[in-house]
């Protein structure tokens, strides 16, 4: 049969205390919901319904990329409300796979294993499950001479049923056509006046239906996250997912527990990452790079050998065989080409460095495009602000611009030129040229000496 999901994301997230609702709360760079999301495209081929509620317009238009169809629970009245809200888009004759939003850490493996569980099996109903050292917050898997009879929730349970240590995961396998019939059988006559889901258990077994739990052993992909100690403690998970994944690959994590990689992240073979690197959205690393220590790269493409340290790179594109850092900082929108040198204390911003050219310290390229083999001395500053406008400035093949040199844009040097240490450059510097702009240096002799005697 089809497998169809159903996501339930409509809740607050009252422990996460947060004005985000809190399937958006992101781990590895992606919001809760998107890891459940991706997951179950992975699994059918149906478009899952997403239950959203509280701040539903703020959830829709984060998760606007992806292929999934709404339905929206205005109040929330429990998870049984919240099937019971997406009734009108399952058809019969189906198998419901229903996943919560705050569950993120769940594998595709399981997912199938569980449906291989649920098809051999026969079953109606099955309920993922797994023990717990602390089973603190979850509902309790009651079994009775063996039979899975019924799920209580953590505030009706009694002291030896809050003993029990196998707990509801809130992932689910029904059969859609019993689904739809016994939906509104579920009541809320409980401690917290809620529409449980979990109270399908019962209601299946009192018809004859078949019923059983599926009880994996990893509990910790299971972790549902209800405040930010979970929130991290799913990172930390994720994390090293993602990092033996990548070394599985090929590439060299000298410390993965300070190694913070997302999970659109890719990297190439016999890359070395240093420790303190924190590579975000959709990085592309290529082959033999060096990154790191204590480097942020985000959206940003760096190609085969480069070699960033210490540096931030934002939006951009680092070509191949370049050196970038320490302590560089590349903002959006610059594209620096193959093996040139962005050293120390640099800052490059919306802007175009060609092939073999050398930045080597404090400098400040902004809104620049800079030609082929040039070299910025130590302290070259492009004065692109004019307090109303940012103007570009343009640095021609092989030209050397000298230390301390300001470049008042909109300006321009053509290819060969030298331009002095210390000028300030606000016309045109011709092709072949020099151009120099400082006062000459005069010399007061004994002026020292005459000042001392005083
Ligand atoms: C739920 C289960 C519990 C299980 C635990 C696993 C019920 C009654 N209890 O408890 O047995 O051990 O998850 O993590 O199902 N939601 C809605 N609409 C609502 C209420 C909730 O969409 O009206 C969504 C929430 O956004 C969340 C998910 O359902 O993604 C679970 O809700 P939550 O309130 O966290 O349930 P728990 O108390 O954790
Ligand atoms: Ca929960």
């Amino acid at each position: 049969m089809e497998i169809k999901s159903i996501i339930l994301a409509a809740g607050q997230g009252t422990r996460m205390k947060s004005e985000k609702p809190k399937v958006l709360h992101k781990i590895a760079g992606i919001p809760l919901v998107e890891h459940v999301i991706r997951l179950s495209s992975a699994i059918g081929k149906q478009k899952p319904v997403v239950v959203i509620g509280h701040q539903s317009i703020v959830v829709e238009s984060e998760l606007s990329h992806l292929d999934v169809d709404y339905a929206v629970q205005n109040e929330q009245l429990g998870t049984g409300h919240a099937v019971k809200i997406s009734m009108d888009q399952i058809q019969e004759n189906q198998t419901v796979l229903i996943l919560y939003g705050d569950t993120p850490l769940i594998k595709n493996e399981t997912i199938e294993s569980f449906i291989e569980f649920y098809n051999e099996s026969d079953l109606d109903l099955s309920v993922m499950t797994m023990e717990v050292p602390n089973p603190k917050g979850y509902g309790r898997i009651i079994r009775e001479n063996d039979k899975f009879t019924k799920i209580v929730e953590e505030k009706d349970a009694n002291d030896s049923e809050r003993k029990l240590n196998e707990v509801n995961s809130g992932i689910y396998l029904i059969n859609s056509s019993l689904l739809i019939k016994h939906i509104d059988d579920i009541n809320n006559d409980n401690k917290q006046n809620e529409f449980y889901l979990t109270d399908l258990v019962e209601i299946f077994n009192q018809e004859g239906y078949n019923v059983d739990a599926y009880c994996i052993e990893d509990y910790t992909e299971l972790l549902g996250i209800n405040n930010r100690v979970q929130l991290a403690q799913a990172e930390k998970i994720l994390r090293h997912r993602i990092n033996e994944k990548l070394m599985i690959e090929g590439v060299t994590i000298i410390d993965p527990d300070n190694t913070y990689v997302e999970s659109d992240v890719i990297i190439g073979s016999d890359t070395i990452i240093y420790p303190g690197t924190i590579l975000k959205g959709k990085t592309v690393v290529g082959n033999k790079c060096e990154i790191g220590p204590r480097t942020m790269i985000e959206n940003s493409i760096i190609e085969q050998g480069a070699v960033i340290k210490e540096s931030q790179v934002m939006d951009s594109k680092v070509g191949q065989s370049t050196k970038v850092g320490p302590y560089a900082y590349i903002r959006p929108g610059s594209n620096i080409g193959n093996e040139v040198k962005i050293g120390d204390f640099v800052e490059v911003k919306n802007s175009n460095i060609g092939d073999n050219t050398k930045i080597s310290h404090l400098t400040y390229v902004g809104d620049g495009d800079v030609g082929k083999n040039v070299n910025l001395g130590c302290g070259v500053v492009f004065v692109n602000y004019d307090g109303v406008n940012k103007n570009r400035t343009t640095i021609h093949d092989n030209s050397f611009i000298g230390c301390n040199v300001n470049l008042i844009a909109p300006v321009s040097v053509k290819a060969n030129a030298y331009v002095a240490a210390g000028t300030t450059v606000t016309k045109e510097v011709p092709a072949e040229s020099l151009a120099i702009g400082r006062e000459k240096q005069r010399n007061i002799e004994g002026w020292v000496t005459r000042k001392r005697k005083k």
